[in-house]
């Protein structure tokens, strides 16, 4: 099959997508090509993942197991552990992880591996996307030698291009759909089917150049977000001292109408994406040479927040007349953000190590976790506690990690002894907050 071929099939909704790595970004993706009317074949490594989604389940939340279920049974989406099945496809899409090594190095494991089994199927006419977050040069340097090792050649044989994924989980305003999409290519003609593929089911296309500006293009983003967030976190221990809200400042401060974008600080970054991707471009920097400062000390004064946090709460109790040692803290909040179940790289998970080191009895409670998972680093073997007024009477400190809309603030301030609060969560609060301490 030629190119022109493929473009047909795809312009004509005929083409097999096939997405592999069935996770946040996978399962979201999926849902978009189905939705404008393609059939999709996932792959995933994980074999428990498989078996749920071909029984109609799902395991992320803001995915509805009804809508996997109508999908499977409509016979528009299959998912399978077989790499074999690889050749079915007629676009292959990778969204599979790209974490930090201990040493935090990028962790191209997942990426090699996956390269690796398509190069094993892999037939004339398929076009390849990567997706995953990762440095520039990646899809160039590390994907293409491996898919061509078997005698293919790009360009003619098959296409590849890297677009990277924007998705916010847990947002309602904008959508896998609606977000546009940066393509960028090996070559034209990988560009034009790449550009063709996610036209039929995204709303905007932003072709770019390259697949470098494309890589680069994600990074930036989240480089931004990760040296403005260390921004305001900074300020925060400056305001505090000063006796100034960094949260009153920040909302006056957005309400010019240009040239400022709120960001808010917290107890430290989470999630996949702005902790680690920055790291991805310092890596690649000292190839040439070249250092990422921002980077650097924006990870230096984010990944100093925990224990921030860990000091404000000991000072709170120690103004009660309470050592932290043999205290009772509640953690409220473990996802690393509102109102999603995703704990990876969660700060809670600092806070609730740190707190313990220290001698405090800490638990939890987050309506979205209602046990923790085994993590890649961590294994806390916690289980979510009820919240009540009772409940919360009990605890020396109420700690508030993670602003999810689905807590009563008024309850919490109301009972609880003391409550520190890292999101400004209880701003909204009418009671009186003077249990209440910023942090
Ligand atoms: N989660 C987000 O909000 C987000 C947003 C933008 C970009 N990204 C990027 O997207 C990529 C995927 O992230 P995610 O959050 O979806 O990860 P995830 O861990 O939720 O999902 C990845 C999936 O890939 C599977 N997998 C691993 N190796 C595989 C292999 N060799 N073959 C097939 N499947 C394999 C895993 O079992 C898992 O189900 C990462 O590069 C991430 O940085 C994530």
């Amino acid at each position: 099959m030629g190119q022109s071929d493929l473009l047909g099939k795809i312009e004509g909704k005929q083409a097999l997508v096939g997405i592999i790595g069935l996770g946040y970004v996978g399962l979201p993706l999926m849902r978009t090509f189905c939705k404008a009317g393609f059939r999709v074949l996932g792959f995933d490594v994980d074999a428990s993942k498989i078996e749920r989604l071909n029984a109609g389940k799902s395991y992320i939340q803001h995915i509805p197991g009804k809508l996997i279920a109508d999908l499977v049974k409509q016979k528009r989406f299959s998912a399978t552990a077989d790499p074999q099945r690889l050749s079915e496809p007629d676009c292959l899409i990778i969204c599979v992880p790209t974490p930090l090594t201990r040493m935090r190095e990028p962790d191209l494991t997942y990426i090699h591996a996956t390269a690796r089994t398509i190069a094993a199927a892999l037939r004339k006419g398929q076009l390849v996307v990567l997706e995953s977050t990762t440095y520039p040069g990646t899809t160039r340097e590390e994907v293409l030698p491996i898919l061509e090792a078997g005698g293919l050649k790009v360009e003619q044989d098959f296409y590849l291009a890297f677009s990277p994924e924007r998705e916010d989980p847990g947002r309602t305003d904008h959508t896998t759909e609606t977000i546009p999409k940066v393509v960028g290519s090996i070559g034209p003609a990988s560009g034009k089917l790449a550009v063709a593929l996610y036209g039929q089911a995204i709303a905007r296309i932003v072709p770019v150049s390259s697949c470098e500006v494309a890589e680069a293009c994600k990074i930036l983003e989240n480089v931004y977000r990760c040296v403005n967030i260390a921004l305001v976190n900074e300020l925060k221990l400056l305001f505090d001292r000063m006796g100034i809200d960094v949260w009153e400042v920040i909302s006056a401060a957005a309400t010019k109408p240009f040239g400022f974008q709120a960001f808010y600080p917290g107890p430290g970054l989470g999630g996949h994406c702005i902790p680690i991707d920055p790291f991805y471009l310092s890596w690649k920097a000292k190839q040439y040479e070249s250092s990422t400062r921002f980077i650097e000390l924006a990870g230096e004064i984010n990944t100093a927040m925990p224990e921030y946090v860990v000091h404000r709460v000991a000072d709170a109790l120690n103004e009660r007349s309470k050592p932290l040692k043999g205290s009772k803290i509640l953690v409220l909040g473990l996802a690393y953000k509102k109102d999603v179940d995703d704990m990876r790289e969660s700060p809670s998970v600092h806070l609730i190590e740190m707190l313990r080191a220290r001698g405090a009895e800490v638990e939890y409670n987050d309506p979205h976790i209602l046990r923790t998972p085994r993590q890649r680093e961590h294994d806390l073997k916690m289980k979510s506690v009820t919240l009540s007024p009772e409940s919360l009477a009990g605890y020396d400190c109420v700690l508030i990690a993670t602003d999810h809309s689905a807590y009563d603030y008024e309850m919490v301030v109301k009972h609880a002894r003391l409550i520190v609060d890292t999101r400004n969560a209880t701003a909204g609060v009418k009671a009186s907050k003077r249990n209440v301490v910023k942090a």
